[in-house]
C-alpha cells in the first residue's frame, strides 16, 4: 500500500447515539455522553467513529427523519457540543464520520412544509408528488404513497409517511443538499455514511415495479415486488459522483455508501474509475450463513469482483440487523471477530460487537422502532439491537441515571464493559488484542489473502506480504480439531493463553477456538 489513506487501515466503530451513554439523566444517549466514553474507544483501538443522525429531527424513525440538516437535536445535545465532539474526537487522534441521509428529510422540514403547501410552491418539485399512486412500497411495508388532502396529490415515502422523499432530479434539491455536506465538511468531520444510498433516485416515469416471484407472505410487504423502478436506478451514479467529488474538494474525507443490492450491483458503486463511494459497505457477512463453506464462498468471490484499485471493507452488524453474538451464538461470536479483524481492508464494529451484547428481548410494551409497530411479529423490529451499551453491573448498566428508552440486556451483569476490561479472557480483550496485531501487522490491512479453505468446521487462510506469512484457522464447530498449519508461533488466540505458543506443523484447536499463526519458513 503506497500512502494509504487513513480509512484505508480504519477500523470505524459505530456509536448508535441514542444508546450509546445518557449524561443527563433522560434516559438517551447523547454528545457529552459520547465524549465521556471517547476513552474507551481509544483504548479499544479503533480509528474513527462514525455517529447515527444527530440533527434536528421528531425521531418518527429515530432520526432518519431529519427536520433540519445542519441542527443538532436537543435530545443529543446543542450545536457547542458538537463543536467539543468534533475537537475531542481529534484531540485524541480519532476521526468522526456522520451520518448522511439524503434520499428523504422529515415530513416537518421546512422544505416538505413549503412543498406540500400549495401546487405552486417553489419547493413543490422538490418531492416526489403525483396525481395517482403506482404500485412502490414502502420498505416499512404497505403503499409508498401518502395521499395529501390540501393539494390533492399523493407523495412518494420509501419509508414512513413522515419521511417524504427527496426529488434528486430538481438541481436545487442537489444544490441544498451539497450545502448541507459543505457545511459539516467546513467544521471538519472526516466523512459521511450516505443512507440508502441506492435508493436516491426513482424513474422518471413513475412505472409499476413487476412481482417478486420469490416473495412470500411472512415477509415485509415491502418485499412483494422487484424494486427494479425505485432503486438502483442508472442515473444513481452520478449523484455518488458529484458527491464524491464535493468531498474530495476537502482533504482526507471518506464517502460511505449503505447499499443492500446483490454483489455484482454493490460493485457499482465504487463508480467508473472508482468516481463513486470510497467503500459501499459490504454487508455479506450479515447475511452469510455462519458455516465454512459459506464464508469461504462470500469472501472469495467478493474479492475476486472487486474492481481494480477498489477497497474491500467488511462488516459484522449494524442497528439494523440482529447482533452477531445472536445471528452465530455466543461462542462462536469470538470466531466472528478473528474472522471481521483478519480481513483485507476497512472494517466496521457496531457498538457492543466488541463486548459480545446480544439482542434484547423486547416485551410489546417496550417497542419503539416504527419498523415493528407497523409489522408486529414477522421480525422486523429493530430494537433488539439497539439496546444500551453496557458499561458496568449496575441497574441501569452505567448507561442512564434515568429510564434507559429501551430496556438494558438481561445479560448485563456479566456481558459489559466494566467486567470485561478487566478478565484477560474476555471478548472486549480479544477485540483489543485483535486490533492491536491489526496495527502491528499492516499486511492483515493491505496484505495478500490467500485461499479460503475449509475442511469440515475448519476454514482457513493466509495473509501475507511477501516477507512474512500468517496463517488464520478458525473452527466454526463446537468439536475439538486437529488441523495441519505450518510451524510457527502464534501471535492471538482467541484463547489468550495460547498467545506466543510455539506450534509445529499441526495444532489442536477446542470447539469455537481461533489462532492466527506467524509461519517461519
Ligand atoms: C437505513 C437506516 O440505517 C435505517 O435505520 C433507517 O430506518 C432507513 N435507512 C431509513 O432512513
Amino acid at each position: 500500500m503506497h500512502n494509504p489513506a487513513w480509512w484505508q487501515s480504519a477500523v470505524i466503530y459505530e456509536v448508535y447515539p441514542r444508546s450509546f451513554q445518557d449524561s443527563n439523566g433522560d434516559g438517551i444517549g447523547d454528545l457529552d455522553g459520547i465524549i465521556q466514553r471517547l476513552d474507551y474507544l481509544v483504548r479499544l483501538g479503533v480509528d474513527a467513529i462514525w455517529v447515527a443522525p444527530i440533527y434536528r429531527s421528531p425521531m418518527a424513525d429515530f432520526g432518519y427523519d431529519v427536520a433540519d440538516y445542519c441542527s443538532i437535536d436537543p435530545i443529543f445535545g446543542t450545536m457547542e457540543d458538537f463543536d467539543r465532539l468534533l475537537e475531542e474526537t481529534h484531540r485524541r487522534n480519532l476521526r468522526l464520520i456522520l451520518d448522511f441521509v439524503p434520499n428523504h428529510s422529515s415530513d416537518q422540514h421546512p422544505w416538505f412544509l413549503e412543498s406540500r403547501s400549495s401546487r405552486e410552491n417553489p419547493k413543490r418539485d422538490w418531492y416526489l408528488w403525483r396525481d395517482e399512486p403506482n404500485n412502490w412500497r414502502s420498505n416499512f411495508g404497505g403503499s409508498g404513497w401518502e395521499w395529501d388532502e390540501r393539494t390533492n396529490q399523493y407523495y412518494y415515502h420509501s419509508f414512513l409517511k413522515e419521511q417524504p422523499d427527496l426529488n434528486w432530479r430538481n438541481p436545487d434539491v442537489r444544490a441544498a443538499m451539497f450545502d448541507v455536506l459543505r457545511f459539516w465538511l467546513d467544521k471538519g468531520v472526516d466523512g459521511f455514511r450516505v443512507d440508502v444510498m441506492w435508493l436516491i433516485i426513482k424513474d422518471d416515469q413513475y412505472r409499476d415495479n413487476p412481482p417478486n416471484p420469490e416473495f412470500s407472505p411472512t415477509q415485509s410487504s415491502g418485499n412483494s415486488l422487484l424494486t427494479i423502478y425505485n432503486s438502483n436506478r442508472p442515473e444513481v451514479h452520478e449523484v455518488v459522483a458529484e458527491m464524491r467529488s464535493l468531498i474530495d474538494s476537502y482533504p482526507e474525507r471518506v464517502l460511505i455508501g449503505e447499499i443492500y443490492l446483490p454483489l455484482k450491483d454493490l460493485m457499482t458503486y465504487y463508480g467508473l474509475d472508482l468516481n463513486g463511494a470510497n467503500l459501499p459497505f459490504n454487508f455479506l457477512l450479515l447475511q452469510c450463513p455462519w458455516n465454512t463453506q459459506a464464508i469461504a464462498k462470500v469472501v472469495s468471490e467478493y474479492m475476486k469482483v472487486l474492481p481494480h484499485g477498489a477497497w474491500p471493507n467488511w462488516v459484522l452488524g449494524n442497528h439494523d440487523n440482529a447482533r452477531i453474538a445472536t445471528r452465530v451464538g455466543r461462542s462462536q461470536s469470538v470466531i466472528a471477530a478473528m474472522l471481521l479483524l483478519t480481513l483485507p481492508g476497512t472494517l466496521t464494529i457496531y457498538y457492543g460487537e466488541e463486548i459480545g451484547m446480544t439482542n434484547a428481548l423486547i416485551r410489546a410494551e417496550d417497542v419503539q422502532d416504527p419498523a415493528e409497530k407497523r409489522q408486529p411479529g414477522i421480525g422486523m423490529g429493530r430494537d433488539p439491537e439497539r439496546t444500551p451499551l453496557t458499561w458496568d453491573s449496575s441497574e441501569k448498566a452505567g448507561f442512564t441515571q434515568g429510564r434507559p428508552w429501551l430496556p438494558i440486556g438481561a445479560d448485563h451483569q456479566t456481558v459489559n464493559v466494566e467486567v470485561e476490561e478487566s478478565d484477560e479472557a474476555s471478548i472486549l480483550n480479544l477485540y483489543r488484542r485483535l486490533i492491536a496485531l491489526r496495527r502491528a501487522y499492516p499486511m492483515l490491512v493491505g496484505g495478500q489473502l490467500g485461499v479460503l479453505t475449509t475442511l469440515g468446521d475448519l476454514l482457513c487462510y493466509e495473509r501475507s506480504d511477501g516477507s512474512q506469512r500468517l496463517v488464520v484457522l478458525l473452527n466454526l464447530g463446537q468439536s475439538p480439531i486437529h488441523a495441519e498449519t505450518g510451524a510457527g508461533i502464534i501471535l492471538t488466540g482467541t484463547d489468550s493463553r495460547r498467545d506466543s505458543e510455539q506450534v509445529g506443523n499441526f495444532i489442536e484447536l477446542r470447539g469455537s477456538e481461533g489462532v492466527i499463526v506467524e509461519v517461519i519458513s
